[in-house]
């Protein structure tokens, strides 16, 4: 009986196999893109007991990897040989002509044969030979000859681990799947306002104090108080200088430079805490590990005026710099609030005895003597792109992440080196995909789509800033992660994307083959039990209004499936009717589509649930671009940032008006209107209802004010505000007039700061 079974396996494998060879030349599956590749008919298979051979010692640990990584994926055992390479059936050779990432890799019958200029050359086209096996068939290196480098030498991935602290077990989880992309650089944020995560023996509490914070998972980021002195701090983490050499160790075999930032003078209340000595003396707050926004703790940053500060911190400067290989590190130097500086006699002292008269510069003076430093200890000096707020340090290399990154070209425009990693496109704390299905997080929409379609040299750029540009980075802000899968969801595929960017050469883009591509490295993510999104498959949904009518566009960025909808509230199937042009909706009732390819349906079921009054589909008229929201039908969710909500953020008050189309009589009207109390989203002060029959006479039909405790609610939720409307005259117009709250009160989570309201939906009946 089990011999029976093991002969239906091997005859199963064969036909498997046979149909594979049958196919011919596959398209090959390797991401980033090559520069140049050519496929051929047929395979190399692998087979135990074949033999690698690296010509160099230097190279050994790269065929060490290999023959590791094809166990693990082929289950085939490979020998390493050190003499006879020609013979062996896997050849690693260094080859002069090549620069040290470039490889040339020919796959045919006489095996696999690897030409590069160094070690991560050949790393790297091993990389490839493994994204080309396919899944169906894991011995099969389908015959190809490829020439490839990377356009960018800087290829990175930043990691938040002070926000969330990824473990280091995880954290190599990250790195190994980082290294299939051909990404060499980690830049690992280490310290922030909540948590320092590395080991300093000269300071201690650095990690006993400043690693931990309260424990306030239970609730967004954003939502989360400061703790009163003395609450135990159970959350945090971080790793010993022990710790760091494994994950250092890990990262070079895996061609990987690992970059720490320490940053300063802001983005400090972690170190501040356990030497609260080191904040200026001008700070009247309670100084702690702060768990989320920090009410304005952010605003506590090193005191520029004390000698103990720069002491400290040249004493982190001296471990870091032992510590870790890199030729770099990271001082930060990004939104550091200068409020307790203007106040502070110190940093006043410093100014008068260093000649500075403008407060920017006082941050200059403090980058300026710790990049010094740090350049004494032969390392390069990397920073954010404030920076260049005031005189940049000297060879300081600049990361532009504010204003599509192009704040970096003030440091170009001086000659200074810089990486790019714009907030908009590269920063992946945002959403990356339809908002409704995704976990809360920051700011908008940053697609896998937007992420690969990014062209980092601006046509507009001056002729040397191109050579001053060393690559990408994509940043990951840990805010809402709780989990280290809530880590890598937001990280795959869209660093896949970024890989893609940053290594395949300008104009080679092209979506359908990318995705096409991504299949493969998403079944090694999730053979590596690595969890990612499928947020590419999944609707976006826009509904404007339109005449009268709501017209309905849906868009999935995957262009390898169909969209399939239901108009009588039934699930969408193989069978609904394929999507092909925007919907033009004239009454209530539910759609619902997801998306298909040819073996089923792929990503979440989108259901828009359309509402109909008199209001539905009619123009609204005001100054206020997303107007067309107010009347669509849809209503919003939780999430402000949806694409529902018509926002105003303006201290003046604020009006829009529908046009019903014609007079009827109207009963009631409904706002619907948001209260987010962590992000200052809240009612307005007051709202009154006018209604016209001619759109030139309006009577003021309803109103309602707010009392400050109605409007400064916490929570998040949406309100119906109704207005009853008494008179029984036909309107054919409504006018909504808004009265602002105000500043967010003192209480807040955002004190002082501009309070602004959300409605997306007006409804007539
Ligand atoms: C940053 O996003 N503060 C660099
Ligand atoms: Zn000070």
């Amino acid at each position: 009986m089990r011999r029976l079974d093991r002969w239906k396996k091997t005859l199963l494998l064969a036909l498997a196999v046979a149909s594979c060879e049958w196919m011919g030349a596959q398209t090959a599956t390797i991401l980033p893109a090559p520069v140049e590749m050519t496929m051929q008919e047929g395979y190399f298979r692998l087979m135990d007991g074949m033999t690698i051979c690296a010509e160099k010692d230097e190279l050994h640990p790269v065929a060490d990897y290999f023959a590791e990584a094809m166990k693990e994926m082929s289950g085939v055992t490979l020998k390493q040989v050190d003499t006879d390479g020609k013979k062996a059936d896997i050849r690693l050779k260094v080859s002069k002509d090549l620069s040290p990432e470039a490889y040339r890799l020919t796959v045919d019958a006489d095996g696999v044969s690897v030409e590069t200029g160094g070690p991560a050359g050949a790393f790297y086209a091993l990389q490839s030979v493994r994204l080309a096996i396919q899944p169906q068939d894991k011995t099969g290196i389908p015959r190809m000859y490829v020439a490839d480098q990377p356009r960018f030498g800087y290829r990175g991935l930043m990691v938040d681990v002070s926000r969330y602290f990824v473990e280091k077990e995880e954290l190599m989880k990250i790195i190994d799947c980082m290294s299939v992309l051909k990404l060499n650089k980690l830049h690992l944020h280490l310290t922030d306002d909540n948590g320092w995560r590395l080991e300093i023996k000269k300071y201690p509490r650095l990690t006993s104090v400043g690693a931990w914070r309260v424990n306030q998972t239970d609730r967004p980021f954003p939502d989360r108080r400061n703790p009163e002195p003395g609450e135990p701090t159970p959350i945090g983490g971080y790793y010993t200088q022990e710790d760091m050499k494994e994950i250092i160790r890990y990262a070079a075999g895996r061609c990987i430079e690992i970059i720490p930032e320490i940053d300063m003078p802001g983005h400090s209340n972690a170190a501040l805490a356990a030497y609260p000595e080191l904040a200026c003396p001008s700070v009247d707050k309670h100084i702690c590990v702060v768990p989320g926004m920090g009410q304005g703790s952010g605003n506590i940053i090193f005191c520029a005026g004390n000698e103990e500060t720069f002491r400290f911190l040249e004493g982190v400067i001296d471990e870091v710099a032992e510590l870790f290989p890199s030729h770099y590190i990271h001082l930060g130097g990004d939104e550091a609030w200068k409020e307790y500086w203007k106040k502070c006699p110190r940093c006043a002292d410093r100014m008068k005895q260093e000649g500075i008269t403008h407060i920017e510069e006082l941050q200059s003076y403090f980058m300026r003597r710790m990049s010094k430093y740090v350049q004494s200890k032969g390392k390069q000096v990397m920073g954010w792109d404030e920076l260049t707020n005031s005189t940049l340090p000297d060879g300081a290399i600049i990361f532009g992440w504010q204003g599509m990154g192009n704040a970096a070209l003030k440091a170009a425009a001086q000659g200074h080196r810089f990486v790019m990693t714009p907030a908009r496109l590269m920063y992946l704390i945002r959403y990356q995909g339809p908002q409704w299905f995704e976990p809360l997080t920051y700011f908008g929409n940053n697609t896998l789509k937007d992420v690969y379609s990014y062209e980092p040299v601006g046509a507009d750029w001056k002729e040397n800033y191109e050579s001053l540009l060393m690559g990408l980075q994509a940043s990951m802000w840990t805010e809402f992660c709780n989990s280290a899968e809530d880590v890598t969801y937001q990280v795959f595929p869209r660093l896949a994307a970024l890989a893609e960017v940053a290594w395949s050469p300008k104009g080679h883009k092209d979506w359908y083959r990318f995705v096409k591509s991504l299949d493969n490295y998403l079944y090694l993510l999730r053979s590596k039990g690595i969890r990612y999104s499928e947020a590419m498959f999944n609707i976006q949904h826009k509904a404007v209004a339109e005449n009268g009518k709501v017209k309905v566009t849906l868009e999935c960025e995957r262009p390898d499936v169909a969209i399939r909808y239901t108009t009588d509230g039934m699930e969408p199937d193989i069978s609904s009717p394929v999507y092909t042009a925007p919907l033009i909706v004239d009454h209530g009732g539910e759609i619902r589509c997801a998306t298909f390819d040819g073996t089923g349906k792929m990503g979440k079921t989108l259901t828009l649930d359309m509402g109909w009054n008199l209001a539905t589909g009619k123009e609204v008229i005001s100054p206020n671009v997303s107007d067309k929201l107010l009347t669509n039908g849809v209503r919003g969710s939780l999430k402000q940032s949806d694409f529902e909500w018509t926002e105003w953020y303006t201290p003046e008050d604020a009006s829009f008006t529908v046009d019903l189309g014609k007079a009827s009589p109207v009963s009631r009207v409904v706002l619907g209107c948001l209260t987010h109390y962590a992000m200052g989203v809240h009612k307005p002060a007051g709202i009154t209802v006018e209604v016209s029959a001619d759109g030139q006479h309006f009577t003021k039909a309803a109103s309602r004010t707010f009392t400050k405790q109605e409007i400064f609610k916490e929570g998040n939720f949406i309100e119906d505000l109704s207005f009853q409307i008494t008179g029984g005259k036909a309107v054919r117009y409504v006018k909504v007039t808004t009265t602002d709250a105000g500043m967010c009160p003192e209480d807040h989570l955002k004190p002082g700061q501009q309070s602004r309201y959300r409605f997306d939906e007006i409804q007539v009946f």
